[in-house]
């Protein structure tokens, strides 16, 4: 890269690296950026960035925002067309780096992308938690029938029964057939009816905090990141609080004693969830310094009953992320050791 691969071998990636200063001018790119751009980085750097670009890039403005805000941003399936005319689809990573004290420069990744596959890639995700919450209304039918009358004769025998002391056999069977259907009650998940009025995202997510500073007794540091423009919308503010809770109480339970737990919202323009564009969504990120998502779990953290810890259900993500898909929304995580990030995106016109 010219050259910002003395150390590493940046030239040697498939996705093009180009990273700005703070007027969005190019200090470096490698070779696949000089391809995606069609420009030669002897050419290009030191150039404003909108030199190398064609007029319509109404991605732009996204820079000046991920720069001023201090905050990482991914558009997926964005046209970029050069000044030569060449015309792509890309995905777009913008990761604000520190450079000297006070300034920051502008790290942007562009993922050349298919934009039917990219918009897909999005939709099977959207496919699969459709399919999976018929099957878990099959499922919890199936079971809590059975139960009522498991239930019902253990009451009978209970009544019949000669001694007393048997009782606590039936007891057992009781209460371990009111624990099943509870747990089967919540796997079925939150009401399929949203009940939408306009909500504050931020009053939910407040409610949310007290909740769980009052969990962790002082042991947690709750910091606040709230975008204040961002405006009231059509939610159902009760499903929503269940779906804030549940990632923030992961977070707490991530991190535990001592840890740090950063809430942020933020407003993002022009962008495609589930793959409907939006003209504002509204996002909202749990940030944890715990020691991050296990890797096994990764791939399949959204699916009801998968757990990392002995005492959980493994229901309180594929909860809110069903609570996510019934507003149109979806949520996306991003972990390593220490940095693990949840990010609820919540379209703001339903
Ligand atoms: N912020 C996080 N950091 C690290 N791991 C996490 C985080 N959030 C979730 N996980 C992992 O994902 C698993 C699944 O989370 P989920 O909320 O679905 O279930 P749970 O917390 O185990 O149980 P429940 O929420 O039903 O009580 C967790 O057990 C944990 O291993
Ligand atoms: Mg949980």
């Amino acid at each position: 890269m010219s050259n910002l691969d003395a150390d590493y071998n940046l030239e040697l990636l498939a996705t093009g690296v180009v990273l700005l200063d703070p007027e969005l001018r190019i200090r470096a790119l490698n070779l696949s950026a000089e391809n995606l751009l069609e420009v030669s980085a002897t050419r290009s750097i030191g150039k404003p960035l909108e030199a190398l670009l064609d007029e319509p890039n109404e991605w732009l403005p996204l820079l000046h925002q991920a720069l001023s805000e201090n905050y990482p941003m991914v558009r997926r399936a964005i046209p970029l067309t050069t000044k030569t005319g060449h015309e792509c689809t890309v995905d777009i990573t913008l990761s604000p780096v520190a450079a000297k004290v006070g300034s920051r420069s502008l790290l942007m990744e562009l993922n050349m992308v298919d934009r039917l596959q990219a918009i897909s890639r999005d939709e099977s995700e959207w496919q699969a938690q459709a399919t999976l919450k018929e099957i878990m209304k099959g499922v919890a039918h199936e079971v809590k029938n059975p139960l009522g009358g498991i239930r019902g004769a253990a009451q009978l025998l209970a009544s019949e029964l000669p001694t007393t002391s048997l009782g606590e056999y039936t007891d057992i069977i009781i209460s371990e057939v009111d624990r099943l259907h509870t747990l089967v009650d919540r796997m079925l998940g939150p009401n399929e009816r949203l009940e939408p009025e306009p909500t504050n995202i931020h009053e939910v997510i407040e409610h949310v905090r007290q909740l769980i500073k009052a969990e962790a007794k002082g042991a947690l540091e709750v910091v606040r990141d709230y975008d204040p423009s961002l405006p009231d919308f059509l939610a159902d503010g009760g499903q929503l609080t269940q779906a804030v809770l549940n990632l923030v109480r992961n977070a707490s339970q991530a991190c535990g004693e001592g840890g740090l737990v950063t809430l942020r919202t933020r407003v993002l323009r022009q962008f495609t969830v589930g793959g409907t564009r939006h003209k504002l969504v509204c996002a909202f990120q749990v940030i944890d310094d715990g020691p991050g998502v296990p890797e096994s779990l990764l791939s399949s953290l959204f699916l009801p009953m998968v757990t990392g810890t002995a005492k959980g259900t493994g229901l309180g993500l594929s909860i809110a992320q069903r609570i996510a898909n019934q507003h149109g929304g979806l949520i996306q995580v991003q972990s390593v050791p220490g940095d693990t990030c949840f990010t609820l995106l919540l379209p703001m016109e339903i």
